[in-house]
């Protein structure tokens, strides 16, 4: 169906000519002598008026409610407040929409929406939620592929569990096992569709880390699953995962990245989202702008963990979880970091080891690891990283004092026998930085079907 896109009409393009545009009737209203409607084709945040005269004769009423679609043939003039819009001369009805169509006029609650993911794309607000999240997402691609990082794609399918923290969905063709039919979890599993348990991966660096030792610089964007039984507004159990991972990088350079991607993504954001930025300014968070121009201005914040745990008891602040050294941040303790101690994005180094993965690189002192999150204000952790354990020994030991199983990591270990360097990388959550982006406080709704415990449709 050859029609133009609104986007390019509302640009000034297509003035004076005639077009055919296609799209979803927003809003509609009609006078004496004229009829108009508002219509959206998903390529731009504002709508296209489009204006019959009523005295030429063309059928308008079908076309007046609201998500009815259209096809209209018509002439671009400059309307009376300086924009593009289109007097018609046909319209067609592609789909009529009859009045219990659940999006009517008035302003809906984002829970409202949440309730019918595959209507609420038809609104402004998640309209805009998805402009930015194409863009973040090529923009990330961009800032890699411009310097010489591989693009891998690391398998969903797993049989080790990378992060440890037993938060792994099972994949299973068995399912329900009567009981007596196995002896035990082993023979069910040797029955099974790999001949052992999988699991969906919740995160591709172990591979990652395969292919940095093979291409130095690699990163991967795909989904990672957890089976975290947490309703919380920043856990889903599909969530979408860059993950970065640098050969010959010690943890100030997995720092250095990491800063230095963010700021360009949210600059990118800026300018060419400057519409969409506008419109989360207005009506999600004010002064949404002026605060990520700030951030991408400034040196992000590095405070040790020791630190800021001393930092955080002599705040006098009383916090639901109490701290001490050794504990793991909570929410509100990652939160009152960057917006109250440095208010700035933060980073937190060298956790202890016991609250943090296998992989991570010992520090001297034998008490911590050279572990890294990124804290920001409003969400908390989007991005967690570490220099990884290079060394074979210490690897080992490090997975003996958890009591892991080696064989599954077998490969793995092989990395650290032949030509082991310092490496490192991390993770971030795509969809939280899209809520640190645009203001939107919950995670469920800067993905087009949020999948959490409880809740899949
Ligand atoms: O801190 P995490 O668990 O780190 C890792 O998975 C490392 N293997 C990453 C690496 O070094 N390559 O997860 C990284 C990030 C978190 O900071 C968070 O932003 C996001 O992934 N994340 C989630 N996002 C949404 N829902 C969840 N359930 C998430 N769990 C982690
Ligand atoms: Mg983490």
């Amino acid at each position: 169906m050859k029609h133009t896109d609104i986007k390019d009409i509302l640009n000034g393009q297509y003035t004076g000519q005639k077009v055919t545009v296609c799209g979803w009737v927003r809003t509609s209203r009609n006078s004496k002598t004229m009829a108009f409607m508002a219509l959206n084709d998903g390529t731009s945040l504002s709508h296209l008026q489009i204006v019959v005269d009523k005295a030429s004769g063309i059928a308008y009423e079908d076309a007046m409610p609201l998500g009815t679609s259209l096809k209209v043939e018509g002439t671009v003039v400059t309307g009376q407040n300086g924009t593009p819009e289109i007097n018609a001369e046909c319209i067609t009805v592609l789909g009529v929409c009859p009045p219990e169509y659940p999006l009517q006029k008035k302003r809906h609650t984002l829970e409202f929406l949440r309730t019918m993911p595959h209507l609420r794309g038809r609104t402004n607000t998640f309209n805009a939620v998805m402009r930015v999240r194409s863009v973040l997402a090529s923009a990330i691609h961009q800032y890699f592929q411009e310097r010489n990082y591989v693009y891998v794609n690391t398998p969903l399918i797993t049989g080790s569990d990378c992060e440890g923290a037993g938060e792994m969905f099972q994949v299973t063709t068995i399912g329900y096992a009567p009981d007596g039919t196995y002896k035990d979890a082993d023979s069910y599993y040797a029955a099974d569709f790999f001949g052992k348990r999988a699991g969906l991966s919740v995160s591709g660096q172990l591979e990652g880390e395969v292919a940095a030792m093979a291409m130095g610089k690699i990163y991967t964007f795909g989904p990672s699953f957890r089976a975290e039984n947490s309703n919380t507004p920043k856990h889903l159990a599909e969530f979408w995962h860059v993950e970065p991972e640098i050969a010959f990088a010690e943890l100030p350079d997995v720092i250095e990245i990491a800063e230095d991607m963010l700021k360009h993504v949210i600059r990118t954001v800026l300018d060419t989202c400057k519409e969409e930025m506008a419109f989360f300014d207005q009506h999600f968070e004010k002064g949404l702008v002026e605060r990520l121009e700030e951030l991408i201005s400034h040196d992000f914040a590095v405070c040790d963990y020791t630190e800021a745990i001393r930092l955080l008891k002599e705040s006098g602040e009383d916090f639901q979880y109490p701290v001490e050294w050794g504990c793991d941040l909570q929410t509100e303790h990652e939160r009152y970091i960057s917006e109250k101690m440095f208010r700035r994005a933060t980073f937190v180094t060298n956790y202890p080891k016991e609250i943090k993965s296998f992989y991570m690189k010992l520090n001297p002192d034998g008490k911590t690891v050279a572990a890294v999150d990124l804290l920001v204000p409003g969400v908390g952790e989007i991005i967690g990283g570490s220099e990884r354990e290079a060394d074979y020994d210490k690897l080992v030991a490090a997975m003996q004092a958890r009591g892991m199983n080696m064989i599954p990591y077998a490969d793995y270990l092989d990395l650290r026998r032949f030509g082991s360097v310092p490496h490192g990388g991390f993770g971030l959550g795509f969809e939280r930085l899209i809520m640190y982006v645009t203001g939107v406080s919950n995670i469920r709704d800067v993905i087009l079907f949020p999948r959490a415990a409880g809740s899949i449709r």
